[in-house]
């Protein structure tokens, strides 16, 4: 195992993505004691001037306990801030990369082994526009001093905005860095549920001879939100809701859902495959297409009054492979929705020659949940309780609140810092990756901000508009929701 200085390096560390995520995931991590006091130090970096005291200040109210019950001390808290050093400067200028490497090494130095491995992470809680320019001050000032380390850079989406500029950044970046040293969060590879799909998928004999054109149908992956982009309206209007959502998280869900089984565990294997269906996706047509806006987004005063950028799409993903031909992906985001909520619906085909001839069709649907209140569960016909013979829908129900009661789920964020710490990058996305995703969207992205397709506007608090359900009921998506019965003959 790895001992010695760790430096975790927060840049952006006055922003909002680092007071509410980053620095809570390291709190986490530091009072689980998968890093410790004694080996590991980190450093705030930002343009705001301030002392070490005031950044430790401001980042107190977001150190709370997560979701489900947990309790933390005020002794845990008091035991993190210490290790907080704050550095100002700006992000582009050599003497502030100079100061915070002189503090770095300082830290280093005052180890037994006198930075004999220094390990540096650097976070980027930056906006991607200035990751170049940090790249190089790092580059040039920052890197670790002893061979037995390493330095390792995590970025974060926006990756560029289209297949152009990400193309663009990547080369940037890996001029200065080697894949090996680069993480690309997204930050819904660390989510529990979707880090199962792997075990769901390659351990589980249940599904392996189903999970195919022959017996599927179709396969949504929805992410809801019920807020619209209060407060981000201006980043937001930029990118629209396939380049936040759907080009990247939902788009590594489903990756996950239809890759090959990999060879081994190995991060590069299980990479692969998952580049394979990327680049297995045949061009999106435009009648698979619908998207939406949500009355009263643009008045949002940093959005312009005539902006067509979508806050809802739903658009069809086709794989073209073995196992999928014929099967759609539907890909589904929105804001201002009714619900919040995320998750994916595998739904089979009909049962051919149903001897049952049910009113109503109740197909089997294995849906994961991944958010609220994560799930697992089957929908299956069944007969009712009774004397009659009435068939039914009802569950197979794997709830995690009931079934792991005393387990905390871990916060995407730490997990994802973990690995990077660890040196994992099985839930990162390499950069072949990232350029096969922006291949997919890109002409559809290209269109709409040229407005040949136009944005549907939607009542906030609604599913959005109804052009969205009659596209997945076009391809082949069958609402199995509702009471199934046969009259007795
Ligand atoms: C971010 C998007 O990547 O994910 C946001 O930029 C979105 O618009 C967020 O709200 C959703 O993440 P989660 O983990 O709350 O589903």
């Amino acid at each position: 195992a790895e001992s010695g200085c760790l430096s975790i390096i927060v840049l952006g560390a006055s922003g909002d993505l680092a007071k509410k995520k980053t620095f809570p995931a390291l709190f986490h991590l530091h009072r689980q004691r998968f890093i410790e006091s004694h080996d590991v130090h980190i450093f705030g970096y930002a343009r705001t001037k301030m002392s070490d005291d005031d950044l430790r200040d401001r980042l107190r109210e977001y150190l709370t306990p997560r979701k489900g019950g947990e309790e933390t001390h005020d002794e845990d808290v008091s035991k993190f801030l210490p290790l907080i050093k704050y550095i100002s400067g700006p992000y582009d200028a050599d003497e502030g990369f100079q100061s915070l490497d002189e503090a770095i090494s300082a830290y280093e130095m005052s180890k037994d082994d006198k930075g004999g491995s220094s390990r540096r992470l650097f976070y980027f809680a930056l906006p991607p526009s200035v990751y170049p320019p940090v790249c190089k001050m790092i580059k040039r000032f920052c890197m670790n001093k002893s061979e037995g380390g390493w330095t390792r850079v995590v970025i974060e989406k926006p990756f560029g905005k289209d297949l152009e500029s990400s193309e663009t950044l990547s080369t940037q970046i890996g001029d200065l860095f080697n894949e090996s040293q680069i993480y690309r969060i997204d930050h819904y590879l660390g989510k529990e549920l979707v880090q199962n799909l792997l075990v769901l998928r390659f351990a589980n004999r249940l599904f392996m001879p189903l999970w195919n054109h022959d017996n599927i149908s179709t396969v949504q992956i929805v992410f809801k939100e019920d807020f619209g982009t209060e407060g981000r309206g201006g980043y937001f209007d930029e990118y629209g809701i396939i380049r936040d959502i759907l080009q990247n998280h939902l788009l590594q869900v489903l990756c996950l859902v239809a890759m090959e089984r990999p060879v081994s565990l190995k991060p590069e294997h299980i990479r692969d495959e998952k580049l394979k269906v990327l680049q297995s996706v045949i061009p999106i047509k435009d009648e698979e297409v619908v998207l939406g806006q949500y009355e009263g987004y643009t008045e949002d005063p940093t959005v312009p009054k005539d902006s067509n950028t979508p806050t809802f799409a739903t658009v069809v993903i086709r794989i073209h492979n073995e196992r999928w031909e014929g099967v759609p992906f539907i890909l589904k985001a929105g804001k201002s929705m009714k619900s919040r909520k995320a998750e994916i619906r595998v739904q089979f085909k009909d049962v051919a020659g149903d001897i049952f001839k049910p009113k109503r069709k109740g197909r089997n649907e294995f849906v994961i949940r991944l958010q609220p209140s994560e799930a697992i569960y089957m929908k299956l016909t069944v007969k009712e309780p009774g004397l009659e013979m009435k068939t039914t829908q009802s569950e197979l129900d794997l709830s995690y609140r009931q079934r792991y009661q005393d387990v905390i789920i871990p916060e995407a964020y730490e997990r994802l810092i973990l690995d990077t710490i660890r040196g994992d990058q099985q839930h990162f996305v390499r950069r072949d990756e990232l350029k096969a995703a922006w291949e997919i969207f890109t002409p559809l992205l290209h269109k709409i901000d040229n407005n040949e397709i136009q944005s549907l506007p939607y009542k906030s608090g609604s599913r959005g508009p109804d052009q969205a359900d009659t596209l997945a009921e076009k391809v082949g998506y069958v609402q199995t929701h509702g009471y199934v019965w046969i009259p007795p003959t």
